[in-house]
């Protein structure tokens, strides 16, 4: 695997390599208040990034374009902003960060669609 298809997968798997250790962090301490954080970290940073890899992968014309790039750029700082953004949330520090990371990551769910939409073969 190379290109953006490599990033998406190995990025997502550093995601999920800390959303593991928060989860078993929280079980340890008996502790789920950021139970909705650890499940964002895994479902929007690795599950996603991972689906985002693989279609890039098989599908290398999407995956040779700047959209591409502009893609992995806007879905890693999404997922590098909400989880915090919602930990502060959840400790009632304010929401920006959570909101500036879920239209981030609205917004790589769009690119998306409209890669998606332009490679119909
Ligand atoms: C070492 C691996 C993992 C551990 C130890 C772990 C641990 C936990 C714990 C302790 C909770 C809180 C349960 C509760 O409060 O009821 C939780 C919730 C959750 N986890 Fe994990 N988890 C792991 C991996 C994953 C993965 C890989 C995913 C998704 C791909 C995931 C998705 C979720 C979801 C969706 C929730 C529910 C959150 C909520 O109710 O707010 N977890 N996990």
């Amino acid at each position: 695997m190379r290109g953006i298809a490599f990033w998406f997968i190995a990025t997502g798997s550093v995601f999920v390599t800390i959303g593991m250790v928060g989860g078993i962090a929280m079980s340890i301490a008996a502790d789920h208040t950021f139970a909705p954080a650890h499940a964002h970290l895994n479902l929007v940073g690795w599950v996603t990034m991972a689906l985002f890899g693989f279609y890039y992968h098989l599908v290398p014309a999407a995956g040779a374009t700047s959209l591409a790039r502009i893609h992995f750029a806007v879905a890693t700082i999404g997922v590098i902003t909400m989880i915090p953004g919602i930990m502060f949330a959840i400790v009632e520090q304010g929401e920006l960060l959570a909101k500036v990371g879920s239209l981030l990551s609205l917004a790589s769910m769009l690119i998306f669609v409209f890669t998606v939409l332009r490679n119909r073969t």
